[in-house]
């Protein structure tokens, strides 16, 4: 019984790979490396003392899928192969189109081809948009403001038409808020290629030395100190979502939509205090303009994923920055 995890060499998907293979489960990571590297199976290895199956490939690739599904005893997928720049989105509309959503409906189709029903989707809290009252519930108006938002949405009302039309499937749709941290072993974290586009990579380049300051994007919200204010969840946590899905999916079909957050909004500025609390080192920062397409500030009502997955965070900010101090500490250029 093996899990296939697409997208498994990537940042949220190396940390649950681990946790899948800590809980006895066989693994197949299918990935492009696209936006990984292939080293990344090494470590995760070496953290969990077994290896998962590694396919360089595309989630697109139709006879790719069918040559798996018919060597591999596959019983679920979690499908975290996708693209998430939101600055890149914009310039390249159908690349993400293609990638998030034909990726999507490729998969879907291969895995009822093959008799493979339960499905964990990788959503974004990006499909609410301008909150019109917060905590976001997973009931709250989905209305994504940029092209990356909308691909994430479409592709969750195709899983929700193909659970309608077929009661075989059991899907879970996961809305993650703002993933940080790392594995407490330090061996693997984010590694975004080139300028961090995200707050907390950007903080540890700068406390490493590979970046002169922080740019905080405005300080003149209406939030606690002004600056943006968001829902940082430990990508472990987010990680040990994923199990909690896959169990209730043993047990339940349809779909079921859940937050994956903490609850408790944390600002920029509280983010970086905690950083240098967390490693030692003065942050260099300018407030600048307001980046265009931010919300002032948004997070996770979190208590359905409680009540239906048996599920909640459990690391704090403090341990996020730690964590991910340690990995950006012992790996300053990454996986590289
Ligand atoms: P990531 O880029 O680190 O991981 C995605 C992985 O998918 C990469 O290893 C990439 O090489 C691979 N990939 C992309 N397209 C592929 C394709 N067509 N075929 C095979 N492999 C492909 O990103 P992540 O942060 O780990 O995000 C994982 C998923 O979670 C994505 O779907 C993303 O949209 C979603 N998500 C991420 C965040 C976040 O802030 N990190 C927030 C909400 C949702
Ligand atoms: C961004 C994406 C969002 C995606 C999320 C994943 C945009 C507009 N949105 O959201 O779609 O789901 O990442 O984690 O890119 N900040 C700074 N300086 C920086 C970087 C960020 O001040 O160098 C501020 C931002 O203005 C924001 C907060 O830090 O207030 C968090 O930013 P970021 O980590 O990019 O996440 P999101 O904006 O939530």
């Amino acid at each position: 019984m093996t899990i296939l995890v697409t997208g498994g060499a990537g940042y949220i998907g190396s940390h649950t790979v681990v946790q899948l293979l800590d809980a006895g489960h066989e693994v197949l990571v299918l990935d492009n490396l696209c936006n990984s590297k292939a080293t990344v199976i090494d470590r995760i290895e070496k953290i969990a003392g077994k290896r998962p199956h590694f396919i360089q490939g595309d989630v697109r690739d139709r006879a790719l899928l069918q040559e798996l599904f018919a060597k591999f005893a596959i019983t679920a997928v979690i499908h975290f192969a996708g693209l998430k720049s939101v600055a890149e989105c914009s310039v390249k509309p159908l690349l993400y189109y293609d990638n998030n959503v034909s990726g999507s409906i490729v998969l879907a189709e291969e895995m009822a081809r093959a008799n493979i029903y339960t499905l964990v989707f990788s959503s974004s809290a990006t499909v609410y948009g301008e909150p019109v009252f917060l905590p976001y519930t997973e009931a709250h108006p989905l209305k994504p403001i940029n092209v990356y938002g909308q691909s994430k949405l479409m592709v969750e009302q195709i899983l929700q038409d193909l659970a309608a039309s077929n009661s075989a499937w059991r899907i879970a749709l996961l809305r993650y808020f703002n993933p940080v941290g790392a594995h407490a072993s330090g061996h693997i974290g984010e590694d975004p290629s080139g300028i961090p586009n995200n707050l907390m990579p950007f903080l540890a380049q700068v406390a490493v030395g590979k970046r002169e300051y922080l740019s905080i994007f405005g300080d003149d919200y209406e939030t606690v100190d002004g600056t943006g204010v968001r829902d940082y969840i430990h990508v472990d946590d987010l990680a040990s979502g994923h199990l909690a899905a896959l169990t209730y999916l043993d047990q339940h079909a349809g779909v079921v939509t859940v937050n994956l957050g903490t609850g408790k909004g944390t600002s920029v500025l509280e983010l970086v205090s905690a950083f240098e609390r967390a490693s030692g080192k003065a942050i260099a920062r300018q407030i600048v303009g307001r980046r265009p397409g931010d919300l002032p500030e948004y997070y996770a009502q979190a208590d359905y994923a409680k009540r239906v997955l048996g599920w909640q965070a459990k690391h704090d900010v403090d341990r996020m920055c730690t964590d991910s101090w340690r990995w950006q500490s012992q790996n300053p250029n990454g996986f590289n």
